[in-house]
């Protein structure tokens, strides 16, 4: 029963679907078409910016030049293209006849010829092959012709490549929408690896075919594209194309031609037709500028010590000198390193890196030579430029690697060498070149160095590469060295293990090991162990079990550590406001619920707010801030934090951590853990996590330090990177090719000044950073008869500084932070270039806003409000002491 009522309901479905013509010719008959396309190109969201209108118009003759015989829907077509025209109407209410050159001419207007079998383009002839340019808009017109008559998805080759298509089908009509997004097709450009930098690409595809007993009347093919800069959507181009084929009149035409094969009938024409692909291929880039390198060289043989990195005129040097390089040759880029003087050396050696073609990557090759002491700076830079490079080859991996394997005077340049190579792994293996052989290398690389380090310190530097790497199959060692382990390389494999997303995190065999450290199941381990397995724990998607875990390792740990992890869990549990609710309080008498920061006595507090926003992405920053129970400050994490709806960057993050200063301070008690006194920071740039550094490592460190240091500012990251570089090919619907090219240069300075007046009892730190962004967006549309651009650029310069001031006397001591930046000029320019090379004309309109961001200054929590209006009251006082001494010496 159930079968029989099956098939009839499945005879029923096929009655009813209905089946459309296939679109075909009749013989003897000659069709005339009307053929237009429309181009219109404009800043994404920026109406009042300048816009393109062009426009195509032909005449088009269509005949069938040959069927076959057993089946009369596979066809030859011959397409007579006549009056081609074009017009610009980008002046609103004007359209203008653009001329031809006549050679051009004779390539559009020569016949074609295309295979149709069922409605699908399998073939395309034609007689001129001069301009490539010029075939692509022959490509468009042909693809207008397929329609299949067949409804569902399907994989459909046309100009844009291989794409999937989803077709519509009605008696008298084929509708059709492609998937743009789905298109195979030659391999061009590339993307940047930071997802929050990247573009946001959004395009529509679609068109229909109504047919006359089989006949096509009218074609119509539309399509839009919407990119933008995820950093600044106002930066972005907005293209749309429509195609459209209206049948005007037909008349009767010559007979068709006998033949058993395709070459038999192409034989028997007059004129020679050479196949041609249906799909079109990324037109070469412009060539070299010989006058940009001449000009690049003798910059670099200018005695040029001093460069801030940070200068909006830097930072727009570099971005061309970095597509300058593009095109260099090795012994170029080669005498450009080694003419350059001290800080455009470095300045170079980014923008090689940059670069990153085989010539900049073979001419570091030669100029880096690691076993030179005196270029210790140099290594340093190069490893750090690649470490930052958005999309690294593997060719950039191979580099790094092999001067690793060679020999290096200075044993911090390998540490920086292996943990950088993690990052490049990482990013080989975002962009899917994980199991590439000389990726799997260096993976294995690092793991073997890892299980065969002989030392903490080792195992910590292979540990921080890991961190960088980010490699799932790593996630079991870093487990297993954070169980077995202590100290150091405890806390460093948690802190690998923290850079992996909340969802890997939360697999119950992570969280066991985290509750195993917090019990001190298995052995007993440091505080700072201790802090980060709970640490992690907070960072998983927590359960009611881990907070009671972490809940009973607290009633162990100093006030002041159990201070932090409640402000943290009072932070994550905002997040996660379903489970505040059906927790069982498990906080005994040390719970108020409804007033968290008199959770219990300590300073030591987590906090974040809000650095800025736009539509698209969100900035953040945040402090970590940790005590020691006599008062000092033992660890500060300080991050900015780029966020859009789906992912995140942590653009910047800065801890620094003191040990055993109490022993300086004289007198007081140490905590247990008795370690020298020691100073150090680690700092993670765009995801990349660098050497941490050591500031002073006992008493003498500390005072010959003091005394040889000088009262400048200490440079900790000077250069410039490019932190988006995206090229995109579009081969559009029409056989026009828009070609996409944003960048993002950035150039950075951070430095930091620590004073200690002992006259005061006080210390004062600044770190101040200096940056420079210069954001540019260029569509190009390049046909051999007009050529269109649209260009975008907005750049800024900022400085942000962290300011803390500790009074070092009084207990609990008194400090206060304060997070400030200056106004922020920046600007917006828009250029739009229209080329007409056979009337020689050209079209520029420019249009610019300026504006300014206002300085401002950052809150933190309420009680370091407290504590600067206190600071600072204290100082007005002593500076008007000042004076009154100064007026009235005695
Ligand atoms: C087309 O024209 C040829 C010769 O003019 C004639 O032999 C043939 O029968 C015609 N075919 C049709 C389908 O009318
Ligand atoms: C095809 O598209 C045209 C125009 O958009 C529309 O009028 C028609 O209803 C569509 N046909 C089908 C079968 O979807
Ligand atoms: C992408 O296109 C869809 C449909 O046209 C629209 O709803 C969406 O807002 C677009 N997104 C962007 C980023 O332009
Ligand atoms: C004509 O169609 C038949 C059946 O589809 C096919 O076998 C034959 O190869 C076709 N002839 C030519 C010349 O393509
Ligand atoms: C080379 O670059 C210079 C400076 O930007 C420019 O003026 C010149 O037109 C360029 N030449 C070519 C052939 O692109
Ligand atoms: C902590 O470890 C002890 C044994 O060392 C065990 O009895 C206890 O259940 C553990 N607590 C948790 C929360 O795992
Ligand atoms: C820790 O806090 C408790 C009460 O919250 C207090 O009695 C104790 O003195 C504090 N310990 C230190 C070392 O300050
Ligand atoms: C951002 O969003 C606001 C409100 O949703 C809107 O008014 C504004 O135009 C948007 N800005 C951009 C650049 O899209
Ligand atoms: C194009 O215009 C420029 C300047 O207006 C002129 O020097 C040049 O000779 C012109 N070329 C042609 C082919 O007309």
């Amino acid at each position: 029963m159930a079968g029989t009522s099956k098939s009839l309901l499945l005879i029923a479905c096929c009655l009813t679907l209905v089946f459309s013509e296939v679109p075909s010719f009749q013989p003897n008959t000659s069709y005339q078409y009307y053929y237009t396309l429309d181009l219109f190109l404009a800043q994404f969201a920026q109406s009042a910016m300048p816009t393109t209108r062009l426009q195509i118009h032909a005449t088009i003759d269509a005949f069938l030049l040959w069927k076959n015989k057993t089946q009369s829907e596979e066809q030859l077509i011959k397409l007579q293209v006549k009056d081609f025209a074009v017009y610009n109407g980008s002046t609103p209410g004007s359209k203008e006849s653009m001329a031809i050159n006549g050679e051009k001419r004779g390539c559009l207007e020569a016949p074609i010829i295309f295979h149709w079998r069922s409605g699908k383009v399998v073939g395309l002839y034609g007689t001129c092959e001069k301009d490539r340019q010029l075939l692509d808009i022959t490509r468009g017109l042909v693809s207008l012709f397929q329609f299949q008559p067949l409804s569902g998805s399907h994989i459909e080759e046309d100009v844009s490549g291989r794409c999937q298509v989803t077709y519509n089908v009605s008696q008298d009509s084929i509708n059709k929408t492609k998937d743009f997004g789905s298109c195979k097709n030659s391999p061009f450009g590339y993307k940047s690896d930071f997802k929050v930098l990247g573009i946001s690409w959004n395009s529509t595809s679609r068109g229909y075919m109504s047919l006359n007993a089989s006949v096509p009347q009218k074609v119509v093919s539309e399509e839009s594209h919407n990119l933008s800069a995820r950093l600044r959507s106002q930066l972005g181009v907005h293209i749309t194309s429509r195609q459209e084929l209206e049948l005007i009149s037909s008349e009767p035409g010559s007979p068709e031609i006998e033949g058993e094969s395709i070459d038999m009938v192409l034989g028997q024409l007059q004129e020679k037709f050479h196949k041609i692909e249906l799909m079109s291929y990324p037109r070469d880039r412009p060539g070299r500028n010989e006058t940009l390198i001449k000009r690049y060289l003798e910059t670099s043989k200018k005695k040029m010590n001093k460069l801030a990195f940070s200068k909006l005129s830097t930072v727009r040097y570099f971005r061309n000198a970095v597509n300058a390089l593009r095109s260099a040759t090795k012994r170029e880029t080669l005498m450009l390193l080694q003419t350059a003087s001290s800080d455009l050396a470095l300045f170079f050696i980014d923008a090689a890196v940059a670069a990153q073609t085989p010539a900049t990557l073979a001419a570091l090759s030669d100029f880096l030579d690691f076993s030179k002491k005196k270029q210790t700076h140099l290594h340093e830079k190069f490893l750090y430029s690649a470490a930052f490079t958005p999309h690294p080859t593997v060719d950039l991996l191979n580099l790094v690697m092999g001067k690793l394997q060679a020999k290096i005077s200075e044993p911090a340049t390998m540490e920086t060498g292996l943990i950088i190579t993690g990052a490049i792994v990482a990013k080989l293996c975002r962009m899917g070149l994980c199991s590439d052989k000389d990726v799997e290398f260096a993976k294995a690389t690092l793991l073997e160095g890892l299980n065969n380090a002989e030392d903490e310190t080792e195992m910590k530097i292979f540990l921080l590469s890991l961190k960088n790497a980010q490699l799932p199959e790593s996630i079991p060692i870093l487990l297993q060295y954070a169980a077995e382990r202590t100290g150091v390389v405890c806390s460093t494999a948690l802190s690998a293990l923290q850079g992996f997303p909340a969802e890997i995190l939360s697999i119950e065999e992570i969280k066991d090991i985290m509750r195993q450290i917090l019990n001190q199941t298995h052995r007993v381990y440091d505080k700072k162990s201790w802090l980060m397995a709970a640490e992690t724990l907070l960072s998983t998607n927590i359960s009611v079990e881990d907070v009671n875990s972490i809940s009973a390792a607290l009633e162990f740990m100093d006030n002041e550590t159990s201070k932090l992890i409640l402000s943290k869990l009072h932070h994550k549990l905002r997040e996660q406001p379903q489970l505040m609710k059906t927790m069982k309080i498990p906080f005994k008498d040390m719970y108020i619920i409804d007033d968290w920061t008199t959770l219990k006595a300590g300073r030591s507090t987590v906090f974040s707010g809000r650095l800025s926003a736009t539509n698209e992405t969100v900035s953040t920053y945040g402090l970590d801030l940790l005590f020691t129970e006599s008062g000092l400050l033992k660890r500060s994490i300080s991050d900015i934090t780029l966020y859009n709806d789906i992912h995140q960057l942590k653009a910047m993050q800065v801890s620094i951590e003191a040990q055993g200063l109490e022993t300086l301070m004289g007198g007081e008690e140490t905590e247990n853990e008795d370690d020298s006194a020691m100073v150090g920071m680690s700092a993670a740039l765009l995801g990349v996590q660098l050497r941490p550094v050591v500031f002073f490592n006992g008493y003498m460190d500390l005072v010959s330090k003091v005394f040889t240091s000088s009262s400048e500012p200490i440079k900790v990251v000077r250069g410039n990177i490019l932190l988006v570089d995206y090229l995109q090919w579009l081969p559009l619907q029409s056989g026009l090719q828009a070609v996409v090219q944003h960048q993002a240069a950035l150039g950075l300075e951070i430095s930091s000044k620590i004073e200690v007046s002992i006259w005061d009892q006080e210390s004062k730190t600044n770190i101040n950073t200096k940056a420079g962004l210069v954001l540019d967006f260029m569509t190009e549309i390049d046909t051999s008869l007009f050529h269109v651009s649209l260009k975008a650029e907005t750049h800024a310069e900022t400085s942000v500084d962290l300011d803390s001031v500790m009074q070092l006397v009084g207990s609990p001591m008194q400090m206060c932070l304060e997070l400030r930046h200056d106004d922020m000029p920046y600007r917006e320019s828009y250029i739009l270039t229209e080329t007409f090379p056979a009337s020689n004309t050209t079209r520029t309109v420019r249009k610019g806003r300026t504006s300014t961001l206002r300085g401002r200054d950052f809150p933190f929590h309420n009680a370091n409000s407290e504590m600067c209006r206190t600071l600072k009251d204290a100082e007005d006082i002593s500076s008007m002491l000042g004076q009154l001494q100064t007026e009235e010496p005695y």
